[in-house]
């Protein structure tokens, strides 16, 4: 079961062109192309004519044409042509998705089309500020339901145990981390601060920090699918806890944006943006190549865990560090209800 009535994910701009695409969301078949005028358009990738994904096709002008019998579509989903055909029939037509472009994403919504609001598609800036924040994007196709991305994300008392080898660092500073969490009025916001710790080989490598850190991993949660991350670490003594100084150590901006395409797979968009260096462009790469690696311990680990879970549904427990998950599953309740 999903929650239908919100803005996911759909793509990353640089996906789509005039040549269709094809992607499944929320166990929709969906085609998205970019019309003749640059805009993205999404509908059901699924000619009503013989039933060929659309995606098959290609675009002309504003239009998809289907690959079999050359049927036309517009980005509202109405049949705008049949070749050697002068009627069309009004209810010739396949279903549109609102979309919309903002920050280098395609945001898609899958529910009533009348409720789709652009006004409340999460923004992130960072993406159209390469001169400070420069970043590569990535999609991951993972075999797990996404809200167990969403809770990885939510306890960090993973990165010592699953991120030994990369961004883990003192697994005794991550015990006695200072946690302080609150819910937000689409989620859950939560940041934690090691203080007067080792920093992990990915920090020292970008920033040649020579002692200890003091590091914070700020969260926000936006329900239902997308998690912000700024990351970062200044030497003790910097004033980074202190006096909320945040420039001139290491710094990294993580958009996270979760979009189930069935109950068991998901599609992860991320991008990695980093504060320091910025214009060294090797610096962009080895964070890409450092993320990526970190991503694919989640990878392992989340769809073991899936798996697990669907063989033997049991009863779980909470722990203490499952506090800003336990908020974060109010607020999906709280949406889900209100569909
Ligand atoms: S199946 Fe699409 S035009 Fe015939
Ligand atoms: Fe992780």
């Amino acid at each position: 079961m999903f929650i239908r009535n919100a803005w996911y994910v759909a793509a990353w701009s640089s996906e789509i062109s005039t040549r269709p695409f094809a992607r499944t969301v929320l166990e929709e078949p969906v085609a998205l192309f970019r019309r003749g005028s640059g805009t993205v358009a999404a509908v059901e990738d699924r000619c009503c004519h013989r039933g060929l994904p659309l995606s098959l096709g290609e675009v002309r002008g504003e239009c998809i044409v289907c690959g079999y019998h050359g049927i036309a579509y517009d980005a509202d989903g109405r049949c705008s042509s049949i070749p050697g055909q002068q009627h069309v029939s009004p209810r010739m037509r396949v279903r549109a998705f609102p979309t919309h472009e903002q920050d280098g994403l395609i945001w898609i919504w899958m529910g009533t089309p009348d409720a789709a609001d652009r006004r409340t598609i999460p923004r992130y800036a960072y993406h159209e500020d390469r001169a400070e924040w420069p970043h590569r994007t990535c999609v991951q196709h993972l075999r797990c339901n996404y809200r167990l991305v969403i809770d990885n994300l939510l306890d960090l008392t993973h990165l010592a145990f699953v991120h030994k080898a990369t961004i883990g660092g003192d697994p005794d500073a991550h015990a006695r981390a200072q946690f302080s969490v609150a819910a937000t009025e689409r989620g859950v916001q939560f940041i934690r601060w090691l203080l007067n710790s080792l920093p992990p080989p990915t920090y020292v490598q970008a920033v040649n920090f020579t002692g200890r850190v003091d590091r914070w991993m700020e969260f926000e949660f936006v329900a239902p699918a997308v998690v912000y991350q700024f990351t970062g670490a200044l030497a003790v003594g910097e004033g980074a806890y202190e006096r909320g100084n945040r420039r001139g150590g290491f710094a990294l901006r993580i958009f996270h944006g979760i979009t189930p395409e069935t109950e068991d797979t998901c599609h992860y968009f991320w991008s990695g943006a980093h504060g320091y260096r910025q214009s060294e462009p090797a610096v962009t790469d080895t964070l890409f190549a450092a993320l990526s690696a970190t991503f694919a311990e989640d990878a392992a680990i989340l769809e073991a865990q899936h798996a697990s879970l669907r063989a033997r549904p049991a009863p779980l427990f909470n722990t203490v560090h499952d506090r800003a998950r336990v908020i974060a599953e109010r607020a999906l309740d709280k949406l889900f209800a209100a569909e």
